[in-house]
């Protein structure tokens, strides 16, 4: 056997006996397009013993095997150099890479580490909890978590939106089980927190075969999102600059969309009606399209009410998700609208889920066109830009390509 594989095997084993180890990750398999990419591999106690279980990443599902600490490096030595060419050990004390060159000569990088909380075994642990604040890179490399993996207090809100939506998204999981893989779409990325925490549940935690894209415009985000993808070998996410207008969606299970600016919502929205999304969950920004097109006249009984610009403001907020919903009720959509964290969280604290269903009949159509009609009428509007992109998604001419956001968290 090769001697760096022996020193970092003995590094392995002795992590797990310091109980300094935090996690093993072999990647970059040597044969390409294999079924099975990528090893994961945690500490469990079983019968108060120490195990290591190998999770065997297939395209389509995992397989969970746990060894003894003995026969996990045996199997370790085995395949390293043979099947995978990058192999990263956590710990507590320090992070190694053992990693081949073009030439297959292995080599040991000793880094800083990652991680200062050790795993503690407990058997299935991650399932406790939607997203594991200790041991995660992406928490961390945003600002999120600290080194020790504790909620940094100005980012707790943030990460309270992110935790509900994840729990939102996995409450219709029934929905979208049977999806291999699992495409989803994040629209309006930007630093990722919820494309991240999303991939990582559904990849980690639900052990679904997931492939994730961000959409976003803004560059630096999109080249911050991927490299952080791959320093957490997150090999199914990736983010892609590109205004949602123009992205190419194929075969999307599910379209998301958190505070997407404006009619960037919209854009999402059309983007998982067209492309027959199983799911749609999004939560709008600001209304400035419907709010700058209401008109109080004087015998509107709302008139005294609306005439304070907080009313108004909050009243265009209502006709601009509540004629999304419609909308998506008319495109076959079950729908629900509701508050998915406190007001003092964010005040953009609204939800809309829309899970795909039966085309609803032509009488219900027309109940539903009559509906949104009134609506309008009552207020003025002439348009809802939803309705447009529906009605008319090759005219370019009254489409908005960069909502910029009126509202502040
Ligand atoms: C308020 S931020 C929300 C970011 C992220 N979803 C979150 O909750 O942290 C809105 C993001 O949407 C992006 N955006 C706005 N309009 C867009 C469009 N038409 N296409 C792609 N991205 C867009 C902005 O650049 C910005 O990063």
């Amino acid at each position: 056997m090769d001697n760096v594989v022996k020193e970092f095997t003995d590094k392995v084993s002795s992590s797990v006996y310091k109980k300094t180890f935090v996690k093993l990750i072999l990647a970059k398999r040597v044969l390409e397009n294999q079924e099975m990419n990528k090893i994961v591999v945690r500490y469990v106690e079983l019968d108060g013993q120490p195990h290591l279980q190998f999770v065997y990443k297939y395209n389509r599902n995992d397989v969970t095997k746990n060894f003894s600490v003995e026969e996990a490096i045996t199997q370790l030595q085995a395949i390293i150099g043979s099947n995978f060419l990058d192999i990263n050990l956590f710990t507590t004390k320090e992070d190694i890479e053992l990693k081949y060159n073009n030439k297959r000569v292995p080599k040991l990088y000793a880094k800083k580490p990652t991680f200062t909380e050790a795993a503690d075994g407990e058997h299935d642990n991650t399932k406790q909890r939607r997203i594991d604040t200790k041991n995660s890179v992406y928490l961390k490399s945003l600002g999120i978590t600290d080194n020790k993996g504790e909620l940094v207090p100005s980012m707790s809100a943030k990460y309270k939106q992110v935790e509900k939506f994840v729990e939102i998204i996995d409450s219709f999981y029934d929905c979208y089980k049977d999806c291999k893989p699992l495409n989803i779409i994040d629209n309006g990325s930007g630093k990722g927190y919820l494309t991240f925490a999303t991939y990582d549940y559904l990849t980690n935690v639900r052990e679904m075969n997931v492939m994730m894209q961000g959409v976003e415009t803004q560059e630096n985000l999109v080249k911050f999102g991927n490299n952080l993808a791959q320093k957490s070998q997150f090999s199914g996410l990736k983010f892609v600059q590109s205004n949602i207008n123009d992205f190419k969606a194929d075969n999307v299970d599910i379209l998301i969309a958190l505070h997407a600016c404006d009619t960037a919502t919209d854009d999402a929205i059309y983007m998982g009606i067209k492309s027959d999304a199983k799911l749609i969950i999004v939560s709008p920004c600001c209304h400035k399209q419907i709010r700058s097109q209401m008109k109080i006249t004087e015998n509107n009984v709302l008139e005294p009410i609306l005439k304070y610009g907080i009313m108004l403001e909050r009243e265009a907020e209502i006709i601009t998700d509540g004629i999304r919903a419609l909308l998506l009720n008319l495109n076959g959509y079950k729908t629900k609208v509701f508050e998915f964290v406190q007001y003092d969280n964010t005040s953009k604290n609204v939800i809309i889920t829309a899970e795909k269903g039966e085309k609803p009949s032509d009488e219900e159509r027309a109940k539903i066109l009559n509906q949104i009609t009134t609506i309008k009428n009552k207020f003025g509007i002439k348009y809802h830009y939803l309705e447009k992109l529906i009605e008319n998604p090759e005219d370019q001419s009254w489409r908005i390509l960069n909502p910029q956001c009126v509202r502040e968290e």
